[in-house]
């Protein structure tokens, strides 16, 4: 079967003031169509990097990802833009909304772009589904953080991506609206065969998901022992280190 997304050798380093950061020590990924995939780990280990890389937001400084078949390194940035538009959705753990457009206009945007005509009708929709009917015409700056993240959830939605990345999605949600947000991600999964790939603290969501990985220190690896027990060892030097 062919993969959504493969992933060899794959670095990423920064040079920083105090001189070369590596963030990703070759990671290695095979992700295929359809599945719901979990990253969990701790907090600076790199799990925002990868995604940014994955959906070809962001350079490898080594090593190589395949998108349905093709190699990022071989595309530039037009090729990569039109890969976006067309087959990727990213929900970003910053929201990243458009500070002078309104909610609406904000979830339109990408329906547009991609020359969708009932735009406006498919956005106020979705930003149905996700509960905010009542605020098509805020600007980010006068919604909840939680409300902004509905948002970014409701524009990620509209294009139907084939795959959709996202940082921690439920990260400003309460237990309802976060739960009602975990659904959308699985329906579209299973109704569009949205191939999935969740960066989350979020454990209850982790296990929803068909496969969950483990990012420590820039290394990724597959979780056999389950996210709970994983995030159990992850916790407790974190907390021995705060007592
Ligand atoms: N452009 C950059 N320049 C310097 N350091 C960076 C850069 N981007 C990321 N880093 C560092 O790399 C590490 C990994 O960052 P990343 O955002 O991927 O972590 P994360 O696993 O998503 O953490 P969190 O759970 O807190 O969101 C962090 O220590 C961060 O400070
Ligand atoms: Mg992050």
């Amino acid at each position: 079967m062919n993969s959504a997304i493969k992933v060899s050798r794959l670095c990423k380093s920064v040079t920083t003031q105090e001189g070369e950061l590596s963030i990703l020590n070759g990671i290695e990924l095979d992700v295929k169509p359809g599945q719901s995939v979990a990253i969990t780990g701790p907090s600076g280990s790199g799990k925002s990097t990868l995604l940014g890389l994955l959906a070809a937001l962001d350079t490898p400084t080594d090593g190589e990802i395949w998108l349905d078949g093709a190699a990022l390194s071989g595309l530039d940035e037009e090729q990569k833009a039109a890969l976006r538009k067309d087959k990727l959705s990213f929900i970003f753990q910053s929201f990243m909304l458009v500070d002078t457009l309104t909610a609406l206009e904000n979830v339109m945007l990408p329906a547009e772009l991609a020359g969708v005509k009932d735009a406006r009708q498919k956005a106020e929709a979705m930003l149905e589904r996700v509960g905010l009917s009542h605020r098509l015409g805020h600007l980010p700056k006068q919604l909840s953080g939680g409300e902004q993240q509905r948002v970014a959830i409701a524009r990620a939605f509209i294009s139907e991506p084939k795959v959709l990345f996202a940082d921690e999605p439920t990260g400003n949600l309460d237990p309802v609206n976060g739960t009602k947000v975990a659904d959308m991600l699985f329906e579209m999964n299973r109704e569009s065969d949205t191939t999935l790939v969740l960066v989350t603290h979020d454990l209850t969501l982790a296990s929803r998901c068909s496969r969950q990985l483990i990012m420590e220190d820039g290394h990724l690896s597959e979780s056999d022992v389950g996210v709970e027990e994983s995030a159990s060892r992850i916790e407790q030097p974190l907390k021995e280190a705060q007592a």
